[in-house]
């Protein structure tokens, strides 16, 4: 008689990105105490990871010029609702070591409520000089200190790649350029890669591509102890093609996604005038699509419509009134 193994489903880790990434892109500034609350109902969800705010000048991204404000809205330790001891990860964006600063500043105040900064850079060197002023290489230079400062602080470095698939200035990215980046990214300690396809632009055959050239320079499990989770993929779904590829980079052996919730967002370099493009893969539909594979995430559907249902009335209101 065979021995009987029962299967234990895979964790998937899910990020909710939609405080920073979909708000960013609201053309109005959402009130402080809402972004509070929209984190707040995405901790009860059951995601394992909110990325709250930026640190990035507010002249460039006025939506989040209250970073340290939310921040300081939050309740510490943030818990799972009825799910043991487990914490949320929340994490903020910072581009430069004045960035930097006021997450440290964060982190003095508020010990162990923000656990990860993000640092982010691009495959397309115009996308890079768009977003941040300065050459792909310059970035890498500027993320440095940041490193090493975050890493004082305790927190967990993840480093984005945007545009790994396409550029909206540039067109089609080559993998290799994709690889390069990760590589410098690697070099220079970040312990986590986060690859986004900025616009969209992924069928399950560039991601693949572009997945197997990454792997060479961030072998599965390089950095910290992650495993799996040291790479994240970050789709966005304008052509309505994001759960395709979530399901081919699962079979790679991706674990970890970024979503936001309600699909909050649009690049605004997809968007027409009359025609607002759809922002980050929605939430619910990257993790129906994981459980539909056959592994598990933490989410609990009903509690995340809860925050879905936030979302839409706090964008609803802020575009009525824009
Ligand atoms: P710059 O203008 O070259 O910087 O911008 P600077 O050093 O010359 O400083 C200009 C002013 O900003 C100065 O103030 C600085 O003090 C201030 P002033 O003297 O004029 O009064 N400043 C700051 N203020 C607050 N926080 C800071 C900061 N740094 C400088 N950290 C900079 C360079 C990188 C700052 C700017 O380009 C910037 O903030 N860019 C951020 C753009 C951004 O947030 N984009 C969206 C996030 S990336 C994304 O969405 C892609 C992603 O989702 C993945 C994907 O989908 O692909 C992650
Ligand atoms: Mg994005």
């Amino acid at each position: 008689m065979g021995v009987y193994a029962p299967h234990v489903a895979e964790h998937v880790r899910i990020t909710d990105v939609s405080p920073r990434d979909g708000l960013q892109n609201e053309a109005g500034v959402i009130p402080t105490v809402d972004k509070a609350r929209l984190v707040g109902l995405l901790c009860a969800a059951g995601v394992d990871e909110v990325e709250v705010t930026s640190f990035v000048s507010a002249k460039w991204v006025p939506q989040l010029g209250d970073g340290a404000e939310v921040l300081g809205m939050l309740r510490a330790p943030l818990q799972r609702e009825g799910a043991g001891e487990r914490r949320v990860m929340l994490s903020a964006l910072v581009p430069n070591e004045r960035g930097m600063q006021g997450a440290t500043e964060v982190c003095r105040a508020r010990p162990g409520l923000i656990g990860k900064v993000s640092v982010f850079t691009a495959a397309s060197e115009t996308f890079a000089r768009k977003n941040t002023n300065a050459s792909i290489a310059e970035t890498i230079e500027r993320f440095r200190p940041v490193v090493d400062a975050a890493h004082a602080e305790g927190l967990v470095v993840r480093g984005y790649v945007s545009c790994v698939i396409a550029c909206p200035f540039e067109g089609a990215i080559e993998p290799e350029n994709v690889a390069a980046v990760s590589g410098m990214l690697r070099a220079i300690g970040v312990d986590e890669l986060d690859l986004g396809d900025t616009i969209g632009a992924g069928t399950p055959g560039t991601v693949g591509a572009m997945l197997a050239a990454v792997e060479r320079v961030w072998p599965r499990g390089a950095g910290l102890s992650f495993g799996a989770e040291s790479l994240t993929l970050h789709l966005h779904d304008t052509f309505g093609r994001a759960a395709e590829c979530v399901r081919a980079a699962l079979d790679m052996g991706v674990r970890s996604f970024d979503g936001s919730v309600a699909g909050l967002g649009g690049c605004p370099y997809a968007s027409t005038p009359g025609k607002r493009a759809p922002g980050n893969i929605d939430t619910r539909v990257l993790v129906e699509t994981i459980h539909g594979a056959g592994y598990v995430t933490g989410v609990d559907l009903c509690l995340l419509e809860e925050a879905a249902e936030f979302a839409r009335e706090i964008v609803t209101k802020s575009r009525a009134g824009a």
